[in-house]
């Protein structure tokens, strides 16, 4: 038995590799560093998902093809659905993207990679009492997701910085959602089933939920004097450090340096980011004191707190985003498993009480 299937092999595949010992992440064959920066969302998806769909649109009908995608679900689902607004952004986008019908087609697939740009938007907006912003089919994925969030057309850097980002977290080898994600696919419930599934899982703290707290912990904190005293008062509590450890990464994660450097080339306010490095320095200083035997290293969702604030999204949404990059890893891990592998039913030991013996 293998607490948490830690090192326990359940897949082969050719989406995703993390050499936890050397830091490295490659994805369908490239290096993070290859990517990261130099590749669109659209891009990434065709990478990921061209080999899994037949009728998959050449690389450059991709973008007309997300665009007409965010289109219909503007249309069909943001403008008809009655929202519980009492919800958190991660709920709601997650019952809008329930309304797509499911399947298996292409259709579909395009749909979900652009279900969390336009509802993440639209959810911000209508809890904030404002309409929801239409698409527009000429811009970019990363761009038009930017646009619908602040109603303004980003410049170039801005959607640049979101592209990095999505691209940046598109996959990563057997995490939690994406197993998740796996796991159903391989009943064969269907893409939209797939991708429920793994918004689910990603929604936890311990996995791509830890960024909004980020954000929590740098304000609580407020000054690079407080950081160790305020840290070790949280360690004291028996708190976990959110954005600090990883079950792969026994170096530092190699995603979080690839969003420093689009925070660096943002040029946002540097105030920010000067805190966040006393504070990171600080919990790294202090978790080597206090878990000497345990390498926790900073990993992705510290950078992504400060991107994805730094790009106008609140932190309650940073899952949303998260969800917005993840999907093309979910879909392509989905497509798959069904294309080689069978239904995932593994075993449990049963240690409970037995029947009594008949008298
Ligand atoms: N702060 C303080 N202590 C920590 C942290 C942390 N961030 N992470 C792990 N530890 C400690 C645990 O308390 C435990 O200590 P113990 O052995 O004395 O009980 C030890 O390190 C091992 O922890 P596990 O939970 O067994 O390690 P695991 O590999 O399961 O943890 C995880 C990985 C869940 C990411 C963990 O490091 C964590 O909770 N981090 C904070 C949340 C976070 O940043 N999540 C995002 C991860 S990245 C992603 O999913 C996209």
């Amino acid at each position: 038995m293998s607490n948490g299937l830690e090192n326990i092999v359940a897949a082969h595949t050719v989406l995703s590799h993390v050499d936890g010992a050397a830091g490295r992440l490659i994805i369908c064959g490239h290096s993070l560093d290859e990517l990261a920066g130099r590749t669109s969302f659209e891009q990434m998806a065709g990478r990921m998902l061209g080999g899994f769909l037949p009728d998959w649109p050449t690389p450059d009908a991709v973008p007309a093809a997300l665009a007409a995608a965010r289109c219909d679900l503007f249309e069909t689902i943001v403008q008809t659905a009655s929202l519980p607004l009492r919800l958190g952004p991660v709920e709601l986008v997650r019952a809008l993207t329930a309304l797509i019908p499911d399947g298996e087609s292409v259709e579909t697939a395009l749909k979900l990679l652009a279900a969390p740009a336009v509802f993440t938007p639209a959810v911000l907006r209508l809890r904030a009492g404002l309409d929801p912003i239409a698409p527009d089919a000429t811009l970019s994925q990363a761009a038009d997701t930017l646009r619908m969030l602040t109603g303004t057309t980003p410049g170039p850097q801005q959607a640049a910085a979101l592209d990095t980002y999505l691209v940046t977290v598109a996959d990563h080898g057997l995490n939690a959602s994406t197993f998740a994600a796996r796991v159903v696919a391989s009943t064969r419930a269907g893409l939209v089933s797939a991708v429920l599934a793994g918004i689910s899982a990603l929604k936890g703290p311990l996995h791509g939920g830890a960024p909004g707290p980020v954000i929590d912990m740098l304000d609580a904190i407020g000054s690079a004097q407080n950081a160790r005293p305020w840290l070790e008062a949280a360690l004291d509590r028996g708190d976990r450090l959110m954005g600090f450890g990883h079950r792969i990464y026994r170096v530092r994660d190699p995603r979080a340096d690839a969003l420093k450097g689009a925070i660096r080339e943002l040029g946002a306010e540097t105030g920010r980011l000067v805190l966040a490095e006393a504070v990171e320095q600080a919990a790294l200083a202090i978790l080597r004191e206090r878990k000497p035997d345990r390498t926790l290293e900073t990993n992705v969702e510290f950078y992504t707190a400060l991107l994805l604030e730094a790009l106008g999204f609140p932190p309650e949404a940073f899952t949303c985003v998260f969800a917005l990059g993840r999907t093309t890893g979910w879909l392509a891990h989905a497509r798959e498993q069904i294309a080689g592998g069978k239904l995932v039913r593994p075993q449990s030991v049963y240690v409970g009480p037995r029947p009594q013996a008949a008298a």
